[in-house]
Protein backbone atom coordinates (compact mmCIF):
# COMPACT_ATOMS: atom_id res chain seq x y z
CA UNK A 1 0.00 0.00 0.00
CA UNK A 2 2.91 2.37 0.93
CA UNK A 3 4.99 2.16 -2.38
CA UNK A 4 1.80 2.34 -4.32
CA UNK A 5 0.61 5.15 -2.51
CA UNK A 6 3.84 7.10 -2.88
CA UNK A 7 4.04 5.95 -6.52
CA UNK A 8 1.16 7.53 -7.53
CA UNK A 9 0.20 10.37 -5.83
CA UNK A 10 3.89 12.01 -7.31
CA UNK A 11 2.75 10.75 -11.05
CA UNK A 12 -0.73 12.48 -10.56
CA UNK A 13 0.60 15.39 -9.18
CA UNK A 14 3.23 15.83 -12.20
CA UNK A 15 0.29 15.24 -14.71
CA UNK A 16 -1.74 17.88 -12.57
CA UNK A 17 1.66 20.76 -13.33
CA UNK A 18 1.88 19.30 -17.04
CA UNK A 19 -2.16 20.52 -17.17
CA UNK A 20 -1.61 23.55 -15.56
CA UNK A 21 1.24 24.84 -17.58
CA UNK A 22 3.51 22.09 -19.71
CA UNK A 23 6.53 24.14 -19.16
CA UNK A 24 6.42 24.02 -15.90
CA UNK A 25 5.58 20.16 -15.90
CA UNK A 26 8.44 19.53 -17.96
CA UNK A 27 10.64 21.46 -16.13
CA UNK A 28 9.89 19.44 -12.61
CA UNK A 29 10.76 16.43 -14.37
CA UNK A 30 14.27 17.29 -14.65
CA UNK A 31 15.53 16.66 -10.93
CA UNK A 32 13.65 13.43 -11.18
CA UNK A 33 15.48 12.32 -14.07
CA UNK A 34 18.80 13.90 -12.46
CA UNK A 35 17.84 12.08 -9.21
CA UNK A 36 17.07 8.69 -11.05
CA UNK A 37 20.06 9.02 -12.78
CA UNK A 38 21.80 8.92 -9.66
CA UNK A 39 20.31 6.07 -8.04
CA UNK A 40 20.94 4.00 -11.12
CA UNK A 41 24.38 4.21 -10.25
CA UNK A 42 24.12 3.98 -6.97
CA UNK A 43 22.64 0.85 -7.95
CA UNK A 44 25.19 -0.41 -10.37
CA UNK A 45 27.83 0.00 -8.24
CA UNK A 46 26.58 -1.00 -4.84
CA UNK A 47 24.03 -4.23 -5.64
CA UNK A 48 26.48 -6.71 -6.98
CA UNK A 49 27.94 -6.46 -3.61
CA UNK A 50 24.84 -6.78 -1.58
CA UNK A 51 24.50 -10.37 -1.37
CA UNK A 52 28.04 -10.47 -0.23
CA UNK A 53 27.30 -8.17 2.58
CA UNK A 54 24.13 -9.89 3.82
CA UNK A 55 26.38 -13.25 3.74
CA UNK A 56 28.94 -11.21 5.79
CA UNK A 57 26.08 -9.98 8.32
CA UNK A 58 24.77 -13.74 8.40
CA UNK A 59 28.05 -14.95 9.15
CA UNK A 60 28.43 -12.39 12.01
CA UNK A 61 25.26 -13.06 13.49
CA UNK A 62 26.30 -17.00 13.42
CA UNK A 63 29.25 -16.26 14.90
CA UNK A 64 27.94 -14.39 17.43
CA UNK A 65 25.21 -17.44 18.25
CA UNK A 66 27.52 -19.68 18.67
CA UNK A 67 29.79 -17.69 21.02
CA UNK A 68 27.10 -16.79 22.80
CA UNK A 69 25.89 -20.68 23.08
CA UNK A 70 29.18 -21.96 23.76
CA UNK A 71 30.05 -19.57 26.33
CA UNK A 72 29.31 -22.54 29.20
CA UNK A 73 32.20 -24.92 27.29
CA UNK A 74 34.64 -21.78 26.46
CA UNK A 75 34.61 -20.86 30.06
CA UNK A 76 35.41 -24.05 31.18
CA UNK A 77 38.43 -24.41 28.85
CA UNK A 78 39.54 -21.27 29.58
CA UNK A 79 39.52 -20.17 25.73
CA UNK A 80 38.10 -17.01 26.46
CA UNK A 81 40.51 -15.20 24.53
CA UNK A 82 40.61 -17.63 21.13
CA UNK A 83 36.65 -17.49 21.10
CA UNK A 84 36.53 -13.14 21.51
CA UNK A 85 39.00 -12.87 18.99
CA UNK A 86 37.13 -14.64 16.30
CA UNK A 87 33.89 -13.07 16.95
CA UNK A 88 36.02 -10.08 17.11
CA UNK A 89 37.23 -10.65 14.41
CA UNK A 90 33.97 -11.64 12.20
CA UNK A 91 32.44 -8.34 13.46
CA UNK A 92 35.87 -6.12 12.66
CA UNK A 93 35.53 -8.19 8.96
CA UNK A 94 31.99 -6.92 9.31
CA UNK A 95 32.52 -3.42 10.18
CA UNK A 96 35.16 -3.44 7.24
CA UNK A 97 32.94 -4.71 4.28
CA UNK A 98 29.70 -2.39 5.41
CA UNK A 99 31.99 0.73 5.33
CA UNK A 100 34.20 -0.40 1.75
CA UNK A 101 30.14 -0.79 0.79
CA UNK A 102 28.52 2.55 1.66
CA UNK A 103 31.83 4.47 0.50
CA UNK A 104 30.69 3.48 -3.06
CA UNK A 105 26.57 3.89 -2.73
CA UNK A 106 26.97 6.95 -0.35
CA UNK A 107 28.26 9.73 -2.94
CA UNK A 108 25.31 8.09 -5.04
CA UNK A 109 22.88 7.98 -2.31
CA UNK A 110 23.19 11.50 -0.96
CA UNK A 111 23.33 12.98 -4.97
CA UNK A 112 19.91 11.55 -4.95
CA UNK A 113 18.42 12.14 -1.82
CA UNK A 114 19.62 15.89 -2.13
CA UNK A 115 17.94 16.22 -5.62
CA UNK A 116 15.25 14.59 -5.67
CA UNK A 117 13.01 16.47 -3.27
CA UNK A 118 14.00 19.39 -4.75
CA UNK A 119 11.77 19.85 -7.51
CA UNK A 120 11.49 23.88 -6.82
CA UNK A 121 14.87 24.08 -7.39
CA UNK A 122 15.11 25.02 -11.13
CA UNK A 123 11.02 25.87 -11.08
CA UNK A 124 11.19 28.59 -8.71
CA UNK A 125 14.02 30.82 -10.44
CA UNK A 126 12.39 30.28 -13.54
CA UNK A 127 8.80 29.73 -12.81
CA UNK A 128 9.39 33.53 -11.08
CA UNK A 129 10.69 35.03 -14.18
CA UNK A 130 8.01 33.63 -16.37
CA UNK A 131 5.69 35.28 -13.82
CA UNK A 132 7.69 38.18 -14.04
CA UNK A 133 7.94 38.69 -17.67
CA UNK A 134 4.15 37.86 -17.85
CA UNK A 135 4.40 34.21 -19.41
CA UNK A 136 2.53 32.58 -16.50
CA UNK A 137 -0.18 33.85 -14.41
CA UNK A 138 1.32 34.01 -10.59
CA UNK A 139 -1.57 32.53 -9.32
CA UNK A 140 -0.58 29.24 -11.35
CA UNK A 141 3.17 29.72 -10.24
CA UNK A 142 1.97 29.60 -6.50
CA UNK A 143 0.03 26.75 -6.87
CA UNK A 144 2.72 24.38 -8.95
CA UNK A 145 5.29 25.38 -6.45
CA UNK A 146 3.03 24.21 -3.89
CA UNK A 147 2.50 20.99 -5.25
CA UNK A 148 6.39 20.50 -6.39
CA UNK A 149 6.50 20.33 -2.48
CA UNK A 150 4.59 17.05 -2.33
CA UNK A 151 6.55 15.10 -5.12
CA UNK A 152 10.19 14.58 -3.88
CA UNK A 153 9.27 12.92 -0.10
CA UNK A 154 7.02 10.65 -1.90
CA UNK A 155 8.81 9.55 -4.52
CA UNK A 156 12.02 9.25 -1.97
CA UNK A 157 9.50 6.94 0.23
CA UNK A 158 8.31 4.60 -2.80
CA UNK A 159 12.26 4.48 -3.93
CA UNK A 160 13.52 3.61 -0.39
CA UNK A 161 10.87 0.92 -0.93
CA UNK A 162 11.76 -0.15 -4.12
CA UNK A 163 15.36 -0.68 -2.56
CA UNK A 164 13.92 -3.59 -0.48
CA UNK A 165 13.25 -5.81 -3.45
CA UNK A 166 16.85 -6.66 -3.39
CA UNK A 167 16.61 -7.39 0.21
CA UNK A 168 13.79 -9.33 -0.40
CA UNK A 169 15.41 -11.39 -3.08
CA UNK A 170 17.57 -12.59 -0.83
CA UNK A 171 16.08 -13.38 1.77
CA UNK A 172 13.41 -15.07 0.10
CA UNK A 173 15.94 -17.35 -1.70
CA UNK A 174 17.38 -18.10 1.57
CA UNK A 175 14.28 -19.50 2.89
CA UNK A 176 13.49 -21.35 0.24
CA UNK A 177 17.09 -22.69 0.77
CA UNK A 178 15.88 -23.81 3.96
CA UNK A 179 12.47 -24.97 2.57
CA UNK A 180 14.08 -27.08 -0.25
CA UNK A 181 15.96 -29.10 2.54
CA UNK A 182 14.76 -32.54 2.88
CA UNK A 183 13.15 -33.13 5.97
CA UNK A 184 14.21 -35.62 8.64
CA UNK A 185 13.23 -39.04 7.93
CA UNK A 186 10.80 -40.01 10.68
CA UNK A 187 10.22 -43.66 11.41
CA UNK A 188 6.11 -45.09 11.80
CA UNK A 189 7.42 -47.84 14.12
CA UNK A 190 6.73 -48.08 17.75
CA UNK A 191 9.16 -48.52 19.88
CA UNK A 192 9.59 -51.97 20.52
CA UNK A 193 13.60 -52.76 21.64
CA UNK A 194 14.63 -54.53 24.72
CA UNK A 195 15.78 -52.35 27.15
CA UNK A 196 17.48 -49.00 26.73
CA UNK A 197 21.28 -50.05 25.63
CA UNK A 198 22.53 -47.59 22.61
CA UNK A 199 24.62 -48.64 19.91
CA UNK A 200 26.10 -46.77 17.80
CA UNK A 201 27.11 -49.44 14.68
CA UNK A 202 29.67 -48.29 12.20
CA UNK A 203 28.29 -45.11 12.19
CA UNK A 204 29.32 -42.51 8.96
CA UNK A 205 28.15 -38.89 8.84
CA UNK A 206 29.27 -35.62 7.23
CA UNK A 207 28.07 -32.31 7.58
CA UNK A 208 28.03 -30.99 4.30
CA UNK A 209 30.44 -32.70 1.86
CA UNK A 210 33.62 -33.80 5.04
CA UNK A 211 32.62 -36.69 6.92
CA UNK A 212 33.15 -36.02 10.53
CA UNK A 213 32.54 -39.48 11.91
CA UNK A 214 33.90 -42.77 9.93
CA UNK A 215 32.66 -45.45 10.83
CA UNK A 216 32.60 -45.02 14.86
CA UNK A 217 31.13 -48.29 17.32
CA UNK A 218 30.44 -48.36 20.54
CA UNK A 219 27.87 -49.15 23.12
CA UNK A 220 26.80 -47.41 25.93
CA UNK A 221 25.17 -49.41 28.72
CA UNK A 222 21.48 -49.10 30.02
CA UNK A 223 22.01 -47.20 33.03
CA UNK A 224 25.72 -46.49 32.99
CA UNK A 225 27.52 -43.05 32.68
CA UNK A 226 29.29 -43.04 29.40
CA UNK A 227 32.07 -40.04 28.73
CA UNK A 228 33.39 -39.77 25.40
CA UNK A 229 36.78 -38.19 25.22
CA UNK A 230 38.78 -36.25 22.35
CA UNK A 231 40.23 -33.44 20.94
CA UNK A 232 38.29 -30.83 19.80
CA UNK A 233 36.08 -30.75 16.77
CA UNK A 234 36.66 -34.83 16.92
CA UNK A 235 32.84 -35.25 16.71
CA UNK A 236 31.60 -35.75 20.58
CA UNK A 237 28.80 -33.06 20.08
CA UNK A 238 27.84 -34.67 16.83
CA UNK A 239 27.93 -38.12 17.99
CA UNK A 240 25.23 -36.80 21.11
CA UNK A 241 22.91 -34.81 18.58
CA UNK A 242 22.92 -37.67 15.84
CA UNK A 243 21.03 -39.69 18.90
CA UNK A 244 18.46 -37.13 19.42
CA UNK A 245 18.35 -37.70 15.49
CA UNK A 246 19.33 -34.14 15.05
CA UNK A 247 20.58 -34.86 11.38
CA UNK A 248 20.04 -38.42 9.40
CA UNK A 249 23.11 -40.22 9.24
CA UNK A 250 25.47 -41.41 6.04
CA UNK A 251 25.88 -44.64 6.80
CA UNK A 252 25.70 -47.51 9.89
CA UNK A 253 22.93 -47.66 12.37
CA UNK A 254 22.28 -46.10 15.43
CA UNK A 255 19.85 -48.30 17.69
CA UNK A 256 18.47 -48.12 21.43
CA UNK A 257 17.31 -51.29 22.90
CA UNK A 258 18.20 -52.59 19.66
CA UNK A 259 16.21 -51.09 17.48
CA UNK A 260 17.08 -49.04 14.70
CA UNK A 261 16.07 -44.80 15.80
CA UNK A 262 14.44 -43.65 12.75
CA UNK A 263 17.42 -42.39 10.13
CA UNK A 264 18.50 -43.49 7.07
CA UNK A 265 18.01 -46.91 7.99
CA UNK A 266 14.49 -46.70 8.15
N1 LIG B 1 26.71 -27.48 12.16
C1 LIG B 1 27.87 -27.83 11.62
N2 LIG B 1 28.10 -27.65 10.30
C2 LIG B 1 29.27 -28.02 9.73
N3 LIG B 1 30.29 -28.58 10.40
C3 LIG B 1 30.13 -28.78 11.71
C4 LIG B 1 28.90 -28.43 12.39
N4 LIG B 1 29.02 -28.77 13.70
C5 LIG B 1 30.25 -29.31 13.83
N5 LIG B 1 30.91 -29.32 12.65
C6 LIG B 1 32.24 -29.88 12.41
O1 LIG B 1 32.22 -31.25 12.73
C7 LIG B 1 33.41 -31.62 13.41
C8 LIG B 1 33.03 -32.25 14.74
O2 LIG B 1 32.46 -31.23 15.55
P1 LIG B 1 31.91 -31.50 17.01
O3 LIG B 1 31.26 -30.24 17.47
O4 LIG B 1 31.09 -32.73 17.02
O5 LIG B 1 33.25 -31.75 17.79
P2 LIG B 1 33.46 -31.93 19.36
O6 LIG B 1 34.26 -33.16 19.52
O7 LIG B 1 32.16 -31.84 20.07
O8 LIG B 1 34.35 -30.66 19.66
P3 LIG B 1 34.44 -29.84 21.05
O9 LIG B 1 35.30 -30.65 21.97
O10 LIG B 1 35.14 -28.57 20.64
O11 LIG B 1 33.06 -29.61 21.54
C9 LIG B 1 34.26 -30.37 13.54
O12 LIG B 1 35.20 -30.39 12.46
C10 LIG B 1 33.29 -29.26 13.33
O13 LIG B 1 33.92 -28.18 12.70
MG1 LIG C 1 31.34 -30.50 21.50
Amino acid sequence: MEGIANIFIPILIIVLMFVMDWRLGLLSLVPLVLGMAAMGMMMKSGFEKMNDYYESAAKMNNTIIEYVNGMEVVKVFNKDGDSYRRFGDVVRDYRDFTIAWYKVCWPWMAAYASILPCLALLMLPVGSYMGLSGALALDKLILVLCMSFAVGPSFLKALNFAGKFPQLDYKISEFEKLMDHPPLKEGQNRFTGEGFDVSFEDVRFGYEDEEVLHGVSLTMKQGTTTALVGESGSGKSTLAKLLIHYYDIDGGAIKIGGQDIPGRMC
